[in-house]
């Protein structure tokens, strides 16, 4: 199920130039009738005071998380339960790297240890500070984790440079927090895979690929996001299930395309992002292979095509797939985008600079039928945002020429 709307908002903000806009979302927030707890970090308070954040959110304003008088009312532990969601405004690169090292060393960072609300985190910063590789490092590591990113937006920052850095506005920061079931992919069925597939040779061994899974994981949060009821089926991966997303674990292509074929009818989109293994063991050994031969020959049979068979049913969703490639990206996405007669393939070049397996960023070219858009080369999380944008886009399309 999507998140639902939360009513107790625990609003953090730390120390950026761009903590003035906390004051701007705390007032947008109070109007749509949310309750506010606001927790500042030391450094939030050299930019905007307690007492101006105190007015605007109704109540107190916590700072320290070794106050006496403060905890004797309600204590940390109590704030975090309090909490139904959790949202930093603006989260710097210092926070970001606290929380993704599981720092608990001032009151905001203990709340979110402590807390199992939903965490989402509005970055601003340098551009240069958000394109370094540890801030890029930490803001795909809270992703895994679960925690929501929103932005950073692009465009001219308060140092005098341009890129991307700048706090999302306040109040699309809203809307995006108290989505409304309004877009065309709100209340829809997804079904997403993700992962590699595992496909055994004997009881301890198996044949895989280099798969993370996160490009997948990243395309169902960013669904669940939009209000879809995303179901996730995902080979093994060391990434936790998103916020609000079912997750139904799998190992070999089989289960995977059993667990597919089980769901898809009631399905509106189908997205195929997991790397399914093209042939599996023909007749895997029962027991441990024991070394002897100097050489083995695995015999390997085809496994199903998942994605081909969804979009070759009578009445299929619409579907998304990709295309890994380490060549000719384009021409070898169109072909697949043909053969397997799916409505939109993002495609990938792997093996090379721009990203793909087991990396934490990654570039698209998304292509379908009259059409084709590039996304440059981002965090996979922020990349997903926008291959999900596309995917509204497109399916919002179809959905209106079917409507009679
Ligand atoms: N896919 C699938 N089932 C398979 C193989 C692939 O559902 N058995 C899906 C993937 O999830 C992806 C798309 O098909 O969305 C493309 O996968 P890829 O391996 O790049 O392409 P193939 O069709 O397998 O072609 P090739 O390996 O020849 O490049």
């Amino acid at each position: 199920m999507p998140p639902p709307r939360p009513t107790r908002i625990l609003l953090g903000v730390s120390g950026g130039i761009a903590a003035y806009k906390a004051a701007e979302l705390i007032r947008l927030l109070r109007a749509e009738g949310v309750e506010l707890r606001v927790v500042m970090t030391a450094a939030a308070q050299a930019f905007i005071t307690p007492l101006s954040l105190q007015a605007l959110a109704g109540g107190e304003v916590r700072c320290d998380l070794l106050d006496p008088r403060a905890e004797a009312g309600m204590d940390h532990i109590e704030l975090a339960r309090w909490a139904e969601l959790v949202l930093v405004v603006p989260a710097t690169a210092d926070l970001m790297a606290r929380l993704a090292a599981g720092l608990a060393d001032d009151l905001l960072t203990t709340l979110i240890l402590a807390t199992t609300a939903p965490v989402v985190l509005a970055p601003a910063m340098n551009h240069r500070m958000w394109r370094h590789p540890a801030t890029q490092h930490n803001a795909a590591l809270l992703a895994a984790r679960g925690v929501r990113l929103l932005g950073p937006a692009e465009g001219d920052q308060a140092c005098g440079e341009s890129g991307p850095g700048r706090l999302l506005e306040p109040a699309e920061i809203l809307a995006r927090i108290l989505r409304r079931p309004q877009g065309p992919l709100a209340g829809r069925r997804a079904l997403v895979t993700a992962g590699p597939t595992r496909e055994p040779i004997d009881p301890v061994r198996y044949l895989s690929n280099r798969s993370s899974g996160r490009m997948g994981y990243a395309v169902a949060a960013a669904l669940a996001g939009r209000g879809s009821r995303v179901v996730l089926v995902s080979g093994p991966t060391a990434l936790g299930p998103p916020a609000g997303v079912e997750r139904i674990a799998v190992e070999t292509a089989l289960e995977m395309q059993a667990a597919v074929l089980e769901r898809v009818a009631t399905c509106d989109l189908f997205v195929g992002a997991a790397a399914v293994a093209d042939y599996r063991v023909a007749d895997p050994a029962p027991e441990k292979l024991k070394k002897g031969a100097a050489e083995l020959g695995l015999r390997l049979v085809r496994n199903p095509d998942i994605l081909g068979e969804v979009a070759a049913l009578a009445r299929p969703p619409f579907t998304l797939g990709f295309a890994a490639e380490t060549e000719r990206l384009e021409e070898h996405a169109r072909a697949k985008l043909a053969a397997k007669g799916v409505d939109m393939i993002a495609a990938n070049r792997v093996g090379g600079e721009t990203g793909g397996f087991e990396r934490e960023e990654n570039a698209l070219l998304v292509l379908w039928r009259g059409g084709r858009r590039v996304l440059p080369l981002c965090p996979k999380p922020l990349l997903a945002e926008s291959l999900v944008d596309l995917l509204e886009e497109r399916f919002g399309a179809q959905a209106a020429s079917q409507d009679p």
